[in-house]
């Protein structure tokens, strides 16, 4: 039997390479001639462009969102000894990064409706030794910042927002990235802002914080001319080619990100009714992004094979909760139960979203979806 092909991936950027694959050649031609590929003038007009995109003070790029995650962390003092609580139901990246700094993550679960940081959960895992907290706009959708801020600022305790799936997702009118007291920006190459390789960011509002990741970020290099080491730091900058490629493409987010809530907004319309637990199309200034649409369903397996006949791809993110990654089997019970998150690593599977996706396709996809519940 010969398997059908996937005629509707869940994602491609090969639609947005015949958009504005010329301009992003040119910009790459241009670092070239130039000559200047370490911190020049590309980083610089990227920094202040992405800063202002997501409504922040200070922007630096670094060299990966899982970088931009420990630069983060490390600038807000997160060190051996630490606690960290981050949630289960993300990316592995977000937990790592606070265990490559000698601290320890502490999992806390989700929300059921948003798949965001729980803020009752991460009460229950506060102890003397908590230093930041971590929310993650998983798939594009803002975390309740609100009593995640509160509890913090009463324990002073740092906030890094994981916004790697969250360019432009606002809460309350606000910005994601701009609310934490940092935030960590992956534009690996599928995110919603993707560069041509590896690339991420990290935001903040606070002059001493933006310093001290601009040292980390580049060898303990005080920003003042010469070898002027201020602290033991790392090698994570931004390559100028890959600044180049972003400011190309940070041009066309705003548009991006519309389409991906059309697309949405098409979904939430044909799916209503069915047994599935639909992501939340935001209300008022609360308005997710959608990496993923992401829908959830004890039948998630069948529906999978169901839409892959069809000829639709689908993705789980995340079959398996941070907790019980076998990176993190010594903490044994103490990880767990999360049960929000573990049903959702059970339940969850992403259709078919990328901002050229034909309206036509979504109504495809659709359409093999309701014919599974029939
Ligand atoms: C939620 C989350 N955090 C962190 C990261 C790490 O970003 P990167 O892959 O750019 O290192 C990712 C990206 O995969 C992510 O989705």
């Amino acid at each position: 039997m010969t398997a059908t092909a996937v005629t509707i991936p869940l994602l491609t950027l090969k639609d947005q390479h015949a958009e504005i694959g010329a301009e992003v050649k040119a910009a790459v031609a241009r670092v070239l001639d130039s000559g200047v590929f370490i911190l020049g003038p590309e980083n610089k007009a990227f920094d202040a462009e992405f800063a202002a995109a997501v409504g922040a003070k200070f922007c630096l790029g670094v060299d990966s969102g899982t970088s931009a995650l420990e630069l983060a962390l490390e600038a807000a003092g997160v060190g051996p000894g630490d606690e960290v609580v981050v949630p289960t139901f993300t990316f592995i990246a977000t937990a790592t990064a606070v265990s490559v700094l000698g601290a320890t993550p502490v999992f806390a679960d989700v929300d059921p409706v948003t798949l965001t940081l729980d803020s009752a959960s991460v009460l229950k895992k506060l102890t003397s030794r908590t230093k930041a907290i971590v929310p993650v706009h998983i798939f594009g959708q803002p975390a309740d910042m609100d009593p995640l801020m509160d509890l913090a600022r009463s324990r002073k305790l740092a906030v890094v927002e994981d916004c790697a799936q969250s360019h432009l997702a606002t809460y309350k009118g606000r910005l994601a990235g701009s609310i934490g007291d940092l935030a960590a920006f992956s534009f690996y190459p599928s995110k919603n802002l993707g560069a041509a390789g590896d690339a991420g960011a990290v935001t903040t509002g606070d002059e001493k914080l933006r310093d001290a990741v601009n040292e980390l970020r580049n060898c303990g290099r005080s920003a003042a001319a010469g070898y002027n080491h201020v602290r033991v730091g790392h090698n994570c900058r931004l390559d100028e080619i890959q600044a180049a490629v972003l400011r190309v493409k940070l041009l066309r987010l705003e548009a991006w990100t519309n389409a991906r809530r059309k697309i949405a907004a098409l979904y939430d319309d044909g799916l209503k009714g069915l047994p599935l637990k639909l992501p939340p199309l935001g209300s008022g200034g609360t308005k997710p992004v959608f990496h993923l649409y992401t829908v959830r369903t004890e039948r998630r397996d069948a529906l999978a094979a169901h839409l892959r006949a069809a000829g639709i791809g689908t993705g789980v993110y995340y079959p398996v909760s941070a907790h019980q990654q076998p990176a993190y089997a010594a903490l044994g019970a103490k990880g767990g139960p999360l049960p929000v998150a573990e049903a959702a690593s059970r339940e969850a599977l992403s259709l078919p979203m990328y901002p050229e996706l034909p309206a036509a396709d979504a109504a495809r996809v659709v359409a093999a979806v309701r014919a599974f519940f029939k």
